[in-house]
């Protein structure tokens, strides 16, 4: 029964609580900017103690116009807390109270404020699945939180795709672009054409295929050189093989029975002939 009661109690007190998710801030600012917290109170007077905390630690604090904590400068006529050069870090829940000199509280103001940075430009990424015959694009960006997703598929506006990936069909033969916003600013991706039905790629790689995206043309031609190379190592290595094999013939010794069934095997299909690379 006071289980009962008390887990009664616990939730009602964590339903009461803030809004603690990421989304309910009450104001938003940029990496860098300049913002004034917005605190009003025309009726501050020299004797009143200010005190301003962010995340609970005493930022700003004046007493009879003493500052003890933080720069004069720093509070407006209005009590309002100026925030200079905001950097990830300056996000959080901010407090201001306004109290008599007998401590009584006269007002106070409670806000949190989150500070993010501008975005960067997106990536547009790709990967065509033939099996099920659709190309799954993503929009690929440094910081997506508290971003907004939007894509154009031939410069025109895709309606309802809001998502930071887009799944289309494979036959759309059609140029994309994606587009990221957050409340400071916005960027676009280049434009991509998804390249899936390559013939030779799909007759390789049956089902699913990761597609050319500029990173894997360059991993794909590094890789036919490293193939090229290895090929050149290996010619050259039989030639020179095949050249000690001439000279080992004209010098042959006991010893090397391997290379005297080769020699054997060979002058079997081609009698008394030199070997030929
Ligand atoms: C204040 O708290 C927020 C999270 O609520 C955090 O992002 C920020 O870095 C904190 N800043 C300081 C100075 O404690
Ligand atoms: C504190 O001071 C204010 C103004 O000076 C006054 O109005 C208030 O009644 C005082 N409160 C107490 C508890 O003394
Ligand atoms: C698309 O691919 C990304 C990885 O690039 C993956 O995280 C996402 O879940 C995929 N989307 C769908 C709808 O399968
Ligand atoms: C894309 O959508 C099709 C049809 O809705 C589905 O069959 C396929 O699995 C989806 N692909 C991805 C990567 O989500």
């Amino acid at each position: 029964m006071y289980a009962v009661l008390l887990i009664a109690v616990v939730l009602r007190g964590s339903f009461a609580m803030p809004p603690a998710d990421k989304d309910a801030c009450d104001l938003y600012g940029a990496v860098g900017q300049t913002m004034e917290l917005p605190f009003v109170y025309n009726r501050l007077a020299n004797t009143d103690v200010l005190r301003w905390t962010h995340n609970g630690t005493i930022i700003f604090n004046r007493e009879q116009t003493r500052v003890s904590v933080g720069k004069p400068e720093d509070v407006s006529k209005t009590g309002s807390l100026l925030l200079k050069n905001l950097k990830l870090s300056s996000g959080g829940w901010y407090q201001v109270t306004v109290r008599h000199p007998n401590r009584t509280l006269v007002t106070m103001w409670t806000g949190r404020l989150c500070a993010m940075d501008k975005v960067s430009q997106p990536r547009l990424g790709y990967i065509c699945d033939l099996r099920t015959g659709f190309v799954n694009l993503s929009c690929d960006v440094a910081n997506p939180h508290e971003s907004f997703f939007s894509w154009t598929v031939d410069d025109v506006n895709l309606l309802g795709a809001t998502k930071q990936t887009l799944n289309v069909s494979l036959d759309r033969e059609k140029s994309f672009a994606c587009r990221v916003r957050n409340r400071f600013s916005a960027e676009r991706s280049d434009a991509v054409r998804p390249a899936c039905k390559t013939p030779a790629a799909t007759a390789a790689t049956p089902s699913t295929l990761f597609c050319f995206t500029p990173k894997t043309i360059i991993a794909a031609l590094a890789g036919v050189a490293a193939l090229f190379l290895a090929l050149l190592v290996v010619v050259a290595a039989s030639c020179r093989r095949c050249g000690r094999k001439k000279t080992r013939k004209r010098v042959l010794g006991k010893g090397d029975l391997g290379m005297v069934s080769v020699r054997q095997q060979r002058s079997d299909i081609v009698p008394r002939g030199e070997p030929h690379c």
